[in-house]
């Protein structure tokens, strides 16, 4: 049993272990967080947010948290709206315990700070060899694009609906994203798929993914034939939301082939076509399931039994490793 800041704090250290960026890179940025907090007039201080100074992942957060709850159940999705909170307060009625919701997409204020999220695309970027420069200026007009479409949403229905209710609530995007990432990165740099047919049977190996495929949205290949060699792979399943399509050109200049990605735009994909890329897009439902399952995999572990819902393909690895 653990409280909802214990499950939340059990995220972030997970997300941190398993981000591009490495522990300093995440040092370095909390400390860019203090000095800008510490640089602000008294006027202006009230208005930062000071989560930021210990919360890496600006587009995660605890929305409701009654801070007495000791967790025995969790209803986890993909994408929480106002009726999966009501779903989860009329299971209770019923006799179910779910004494916290936890969302993959950003919500409330994690909604709105999504696009800080992305500065993180600058580290991977120069990670692969891009100049800093480059990385910065082509990021910076996307955050900027980001934060423009964001300040026109209404970012805290669901977070109402749970307040009124009584449901405690949490989002966990980027840190899930950083397990789905660095999940696969370590499964291709373990079995160097040769060709995209390869990687794609690399991919299918993962049962988030066969699942997808049955249901009808398993990985797909967006540019590129099975028989191409894949070359230099980047693997773009973290960093806030799709990167500028600006960037392509860049990355196949520096010696990128292949990139497997979540989803892809389609001005992205004409940006990648134009760069000769090859493009695997693992699935976006199924590849953010698989990221929540390896969070929701470490609850299960401590005894919180997980609900499923929200577009969650629910697979626990747990049993697996018991064996
Ligand atoms: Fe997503």
């Amino acid at each position: 049993m653990l409280t909802v800041k214990q499950i939340f704090d059990l995220g972030i250290k997970i997300g941190i272990a398993s981000d591009p960026r490495g522990v300093q890179g995440i040092k370095k940025y909390l400390a860019r967080q203090k000095k800008e907090y510490d640089d602000l007039k008294p006027k202006d201080k009230g208005f930062f947010d000071r989560e930021t100074l210990t919360n890496p992942f600006p587009d995660s957060g605890i929305h409701v948290d009654d801070g007495k709850s000791n967790v025995k159940m969790v209803m986890a999705g993909i994408d929480i709206n106002a009726p999966e909170i009501l779903l989860a307060s009329q299971l209770n009625e019923r006799g179910k315990k779910i004494g916290l919701v936890i969302a993959h997409h950003p919500e409330g204020k994690a909604l709105g700070k999504l696009h800080e999220v992305m500065e993180m695309g600058v580290d991977i970027g120069m990670a692969l060899g891009l100049p800093v420069h480059l990385a910065e200026k082509i990021m910076e007009e996307r955050m900027r694009e980001v934060a423009r479409s964001l300040s026109a949403a209404n970012l805290y229905q669901a977070v109402n609906v749970a307040e009124h209710l009584g449901i405690n609530f949490i989002n966990a995007h980027t840190i899930t994203d950083n397990l789905v990432h660095t999940f696969i990165a370590n499964l291709i740099a373990k079995r160097q798929p040769e060709t995209i047919a390869d990687l794609m049977d690399l991919l299918m190996e993962i049962p988030e993914y066969q699942m997808a495929k049955r249901l009808g949205f398993g990985p797909v290949i967006f540019a590129g034939t099975p028989r191409n060699r894949v070359g230099k792979i980047m693997i773009e399943m973290t960093g806030g939301t799709e990167p500028s399509p600006k960037v392509y050109p860049e990355l196949s200049r520096i010696g990128i082939s292949t990139i497997v990605g979540m989803h892809m735009r389609k001005e992205t994909l004409e940006k990648s076509n134009e760069a000769q890329l090859n493009v695997v897009v693992a699935g976006h439902m199924s590849s953010d399931s698989l990221g929540m399952n390896l969070f929701l995999d470490e609850l299960e572990k401590k005894g919180i039994e997980i609900v499923p819902c929200g577009g969650l393909i629910r697979v626990s690895r747990v049993k697996k490793g018991k064996k």
